[in-house]
């Protein structure tokens, strides 16, 4: 039975006080042997502390980003071997809010997610579409075209990242897709993957945009949601730990 996979996103929010009372909070609050797994991507500057507060338990650490580049003379960067050097398990790339903000390209995605996996750390590779995308019928070609760039970057490796779907109209909006909704675009990811790899099947694919407490369990309820990708929620111990909850009492198919 595959495990799912909850991740939290702190985005840009914590100080050192902040993030000790969440993480007691949140070790306080998960129950013995929890059924699923649970990692949390917090600003870089606090990868050590978080390190720290979570050895011994359940939560895997995670980073919001990864540079493209080996080494070198990259001004703001971190490398995916300093990721690894703080016990780095997970790493997002491609989140929207770099695609928009940032600059990043399909391309630029795919090579963050190859050097991510040639430090051992494991991608969580984010696509989704804008409103204006969705509402012109291109959802998913345009999620395709994403993926298609780290498909074609990774070879046969595309099997040891996870997929994160994060329509961007419901990031941080209050807006979620349904779970009929997301469960489409998880159902053409997943046979976009199948055409790549026999291990498909097994991949990790996870819903991100506004999901919370309330909603979590219908959308884990769909046969190809293998977790969450959570911003705003995650950042209240009593909800995340809600969504964990939701998380440990459904177990995807295979
Ligand atoms: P949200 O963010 O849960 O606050 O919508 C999700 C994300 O951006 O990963």
């Amino acid at each position: 039975m595959k495990k799912k996979l909850i991740v939290g996103n702190w985005k840009m929010n914590g100080s050192l006080a902040a993030n000790a009372s969440l993480v007691q909070a949140l070790r306080a609050g998960m129950a013995e042997g929890t059924a699923c797994g649970v990692a949390l991507a917090v600003p870089a500057p606090y990868l050590a502390q978080i390190q720290s507060l979570c050895a011994g338990s359940r939560i895997d650490l995670a980073a919001q980003d990864v540079s493209q580049h080996e080494a070198g003379a990259f001004t703001g960067e971190v490398s995916a071997a300093m990721l690894r050097d703080f016990g780095v398990r997970y790493v997002l790339v491609g989140h929207s809010e770099r695609r928009q903000f940032h600059g990043e390209s399909d391309a630029t995605v795919a090579a963050k997610a190859q050097r991510a996996l040639a430090a051992g750390i494991t991608p969580i590779v984010c696509v989704g579409e804008t409103l204006a995308e969705r509402e012109a019928g291109q959802t998913e070609a345009v999620v395709r075209r994403q993926l298609a760039a780290v498909i074609h970057a990774n070879g046969r490796c595309i099997s040891e990242v996870v997929v994160a779907y994060e329509p961007v109209w419901a990031i941080g909006t209050g807006k979620t897709a349904s779970p009929a909704q997301a469960q489409e675009v998880h159902a053409a990811l997943r046979s976009q993957l199948a055409a790549a790899t026999a291990h498909a099947e097994a991949m990790l694919l996870l819903y991100g945009g506004s999901m919370n407490a309330a909603n979590a369990a219908q959308l884990l309820a769909e046969q190809d949601i293998d977790g969450g990708l959570v911003g705003g929620a995650s950042l209240k111990a009593s909800d995340f730990l809600s969504i964990i909850a939701a998380a440990q009492s459904k177990a995807s198919r295979s």
